[in-house]
């Protein structure tokens, strides 16, 4: 029988957990053996009682925790002493952000580890129901519309009172990703007036499904990068998108960028002299803030004035849902692993896309390409 264990997360500010005592109990029937970290699910409203009314075993220490189990399951990249403690030729599976953190892949290649990043699994139909990145930046994108009107000085909908009529917020969001799109969705549903803007023509649709305008840059040029992804886009591209995206940043309330670019740190979308632009009294809340910010004035964790803007930086907003946040992350693992293992264990087919995707290290080598390229590179 597998052992699989479920470690407490120690990154600071991290609620979430990642199995659910809903998921162990389909697990365990499963044939997995489950072990928990005591007071693993607390922060994120799951009580030790009903992890083990749910069939796991309660375990007080980490280390004693990793080192017996088969496999462990985190949220958040394991620090190096955590890395350290996983038993040799075990399994990881977490975000393991490999392309940033060169330090703990190459601990987890000396310690033979299989690690599976859960931040790498590949964009198919397939692996939607796994996909963590989708499900998290799900609750990202409502929950920065609702740090932006917390925040704001202004009121969202269009009102007509006896004190006056009241204008509605401009909302802008920059990147119509699962984020993005959410974000229009519930600006939209607090009654802004919602615009956004992505280098994916094809997502014009979605932006207008959800009650939004899409913006366009004048430009035929496909921002399409493969895998639902975008790519670095031609100067020429990126000179009018500038120019274009300028003139709507100066007139909303409210601006929310989301793009990011798989594997490098965000792309500037916005100058402090755009904010400068802005009336005194908007928000930026910045989704791409833990890769660096897509605002140049970003500061990644906190929360900044500039030119009279308020720039939120907040780089874990999942982590603030995090009963649902937990419950969507544990559904997609339970996902991921039962696509992963059978009755005996990991099967290992390195012929499933899923499977080889989402590898990171296996057997002591660097499996994810564009991290051993990274590697490889900050070598030079
Ligand atoms: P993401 O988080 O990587 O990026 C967010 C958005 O920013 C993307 O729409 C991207 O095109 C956009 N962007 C990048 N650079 C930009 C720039 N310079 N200016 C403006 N926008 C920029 O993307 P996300 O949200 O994780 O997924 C993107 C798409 O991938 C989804 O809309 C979906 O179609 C597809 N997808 C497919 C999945 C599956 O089939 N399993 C799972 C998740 C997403």
């Amino acid at each position: 029988m597998m052992k699989l264990a479920v470690l407490k997360e120690t990154e600071e500010g991290e609620n979430r957990v990642a199995l659910i005592p809903d998921s162990i109990k389909r697990l365990s029937k499963k044939g997995f053996e489950i072990l928990v970290e005591t007071g693993a699910g607390s922060s994120a409203g799951y009580s030790d009682q009903e992890y083990e009314q749910c069939g796991a075993t309660l375990v007080s220490s980490a280390r004693k925790l990793a080192t017996q189990a088969d496999c462990v399951v985190k949220v958040r990249p394991p620090s190096l002493q955590e890395a350290e403690m996983l038993k040799n030729d075990s399994v990881l599976i977490a975000i393991i952000q490999s392309t940033l953190r060169h330090d703990l892949v190459k601990t987890l290649t000396e310690k033979q580890i299989t690690s599976f990043g859960l931040d790498i699994i590949p964009r198919t139909s397939l692996a939607q129901s796994m996909d963590v990145l989708s499900s998290m930046s799900t609750i990202s994108g409502y929950k920065a519309v609702l740090l932006a009107a917390d925040t704001i000085n202004r009121f969202f909908p269009m009102l007509m009172t006896a004190a006056g009529t009241i204008a509605p917020a401009k909302v802008l969001v920059l990147g119509a990703g699962v984020a993005g799109l959410m974000a229009c969705a519930t600006a939209k549903r607090l009654g802004g007036v919602v615009e956004a803007f992505d280098v994916r023509p094809e997502v014009k649709e979605q932006v207008r499904s959800v009650g939004a305008k899409f913006v366009e840059v004048p430009v035929s040029e496909d921002g399409s990068g493969g895998g639902g992804y975008a790519k670095e886009m031609s100067d020429e591209y990126k000179q009018k998108q500038a120019e274009l995206i300028s003139k709507h940043i100066a007139k909303s309330d409210v601006v929310i960028p989301t793009a990011l670019i798989p594997g490098r740190k965000a792309p500037i979308l916005i100058t402090e002299e755009q904010v400068a632009s802005m009336k005194p009294g908007s928000v930026i809340v910045d989704l791409a803030a833990e890769m660096g910010g897509n605002c140049a004035l970003t500061q990644p964790g906190q929360t900044v004035i500039a030119h009279g803007v308020t720039i939120v930086g907040h780089s874990n907003l999942p982590s603030t849902m995090s009963f649902h946040a937990s419950q969507m992350f544990s559904r997609n693992i339970e996902k991921f692993l039962l696509h992963l293992c059978d009755e005996n264990g990991f099967k290992m087919n390195m012929d499933d896309e899923i499977t080889r995707g989402s590898l990171v290290t296996k057997g002591g080598q660097v499996i994810h390409e564009l991290t051993k390229k990274l590697m490889a590179d900050s070598k030079i």
